[in-house]
């Protein structure tokens, strides 16, 4: 990747805006939930972000935060490489909230005792307050939470009040109000915890004194603010899917820099039904933004021609990306700038931390210009997806765009599986996932989908009868899944009449189409696109 890879940190990117956000810092000691923990806090109105947890203290000092956050891990307090916790993090002068492995290493640390308890704790566990101190205060003095874990505390370190237990976990909750130190045994940040969510209200505002006022419309002003200060005069490209993050990314540079940023869509005649004009639309016509179509199907297809591996036809697919996207951009002079939609959780996943500037090819279509000289600009950088999708809301873009599925780079190309892409393949296919998701949309199950879409086996034909007539024609299989971040998913269970509705209009609609099938394997074993 030629962009230059000088991004500003996330933190810079968030808070270099004219105020100052506040801010409360998750420290990763490795647990399944850091994530979660970050996403939770911010949906307490808080901007939060996850740091390692060995961060050096200048930096978490310069950040001035409102207080911290210790994550659950996977290890042992007491196991050899289990990570410790550096005493000074807890006299930084500001609250720290211990949760689980967080908990534990605050309570090693300062002289309590933790040991392998007789029993671990898995999944829902009861709740018994004893004190609600000044973290559980107002909260039912029996609740269930969700725990995991093995070693538990026995005793609080001197000074600390114990507050609640657990079957397992003598003490489950703990807290040392004169020096801001607070620990609970069990996850808040899972939705089996019932009053997680309350718990951390009361760390965020009671303890740590945050004003609660992070919002979407916030982001976006910060934004645009922080853009405005990093390409002042200069102007810069933004290639366009069609997808929410890149059209956020673009609209957010548009409010800073307004016609100073040059939007490029390019169409390869892969997308589905009414895609482009829909693109078109929102960005040319109602936006008033610059764009530039790059009306690409017969290029694309001419690369095509005679690819039947699926590993093959992408990279044919991302090559002819690349040089289309190059010729737009070379027409345009050099813009300086470049927009990428990248999002926090592509920045923790590929380990980038927060400073490092990563780009996640499988997410772009296609990849990237090799050796475009151009400085990346990143507004997303900090966000989780359902953020950017209130920011897209807050920022006016149309309901379809802000919750379109995800859709694969090389598009309807590798839908149509173990053949060539043609035209005439590419018609049936698109045409078939128009019934799918217009009646997808009408059933009310748009949203809840992760994705839903068709499958077009190239070579197969089966056999079928339609008025006392043989006939040979496509099969069109259909996916629908569920998922969080598309690791694992699972088959969606559509109702049976929806699925009724659709196969018979497939048929009847469709020439050519004579059998639907539905695919019913989960990943994994499955992925979820055929190839
Ligand atoms: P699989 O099929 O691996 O898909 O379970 C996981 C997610 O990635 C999407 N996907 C792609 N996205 N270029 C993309 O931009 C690709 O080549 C590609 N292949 C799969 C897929 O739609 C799903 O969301």
């Amino acid at each position: 990747m030629g962009a230059r890879a000088d991004a500003a940190p996330a933190d810079a990117v968030v808070r270099g805006g004219a105020a100052a956000t506040q801010e409360v810092l998750v420290l990763d000691f490795g647990g399944q939930y850091s994530q979660l923990i970050a996403r939770r806090v911010r949906e307490c109105g808080v901007f939060s972000e996850l740091l390692p947890h060995g961060t050096p203290l200048e930096q978490i000092r310069r950040r001035a935060p409102l207080g911290l956050i210790l994550s659950g891990g996977p290890a042992s307090v007491y196991a050899d490489d289990a990570p410790s916790l550096r005493l000074e993090l807890l006299e930084l002068g500001i609250p720290v909230l211990g949760i689980c492995y967080g908990m534990q290493v605050m309570a090693l640390a300062l002289g309590g005792r933790v040991e392998l308890a007789e029993n671990g704790e898995f999944g829902r566990c009861e709740l018994r307050v004893r004190e609600p101190g000044r973290l559980l205060a107002g909260l039912p003095l029996e609740q269930s939470c969700w725990m995991s874990h093995r070693d538990s505390v026995f005793e609080p370190p001197p000074g600390f009040t114990a507050l609640a237990s657990s079957p397992s976990s003598p003490v489950a909750a703990f807290e040392e109000v004169g020096r801001g130190l607070y620990g609970i045994q069990f996850h808040p940040e899972v939705v089996h915890t019932p009053y997680g969510t309350a718990i951390l209200e009361t760390f965020l505002t009671d303890v740590c004194g945050a004003d609660r006022d992070w919002t979407a419309a916030r982001v976006a002003e910060d934004q645009i603010e922080r853009i405005r200060e990093q390409v002042g005069d200069g102007r810069a490209i933004c290639g366009l899917s069609g997808g929410v993050d890149s059209s956020v990314a673009a609209l957010l540079v548009h409010r800073a820099i307004g016609d100073r940023l040059m939007c490029v869509f390019v169409d390869h005649g892969l997308l589905r039904r009414n895609e482009a004009d829909q693109v078109v639309a929102a960005f040319r016509d109602h936006f008033g933004v610059p764009l530039v179509v790059a009306r690409a199907e017969d290029r694309f297809l001419a690369r095509l021609a005679g690819v039947t591996d699926p590993e093959r036809k992408r990279k044919v697919i991302g090559e002819e990306f690349i040089r289309v996207f190059e010729e737009e951009a070379a027409r345009l002079g050099d813009p300086g700038y470049l927009v990428q939609g990248t999002l926090y959780s592509d920045v923790i996943e590929s380990g980038g931390g927060t400073g490092a500037a990563t780009i996640k090819s499988h997410h772009n279509v296609g990849g990237l210009p090799e050796d475009l000289e151009l400085e990346l600009v990143e507004p997303l950088r900090a966000l989780f997806k359902d953020e950017v999708r209130a920011v897209g809301a807050e920022l006016g873009l149309p309901e379809r765009m802000v919750w379109r599925q995800p859709f694969p780079g090389p598009g309807l190309a590798i839908r149509i599986v173990g053949g060539e892409v043609t035209r005439e393949r590419l018609a049936v296919l698109r045409d078939a996932d128009f019934v799918l998701q217009e009646e997808i949309r009408a059933a009310g199950l748009y949203r809840e989908l992760w994705q839903s879409f068709c499958v077009l086996p190239a070579e197969l034909r089966t056999v079928g009868v339609q008025g006392d007539e043989r006939t040979y024609g496509h099969v069109v299989a259909i996916r629908a899944v569920t998922s969080d971040d598309a690791m694992t998913a699972d088959w969606a269970r559509l109702p049976h009449d929806l699925l009724e509705r659709i196969a018979a209009r497939m048929v009847n609609e469709l020439p050519g189409v004579n059998r639907v099938v539905l695919d019913i394997t989960s990943k994994p074993p499955g992925t979820i696109e055929w190839e």
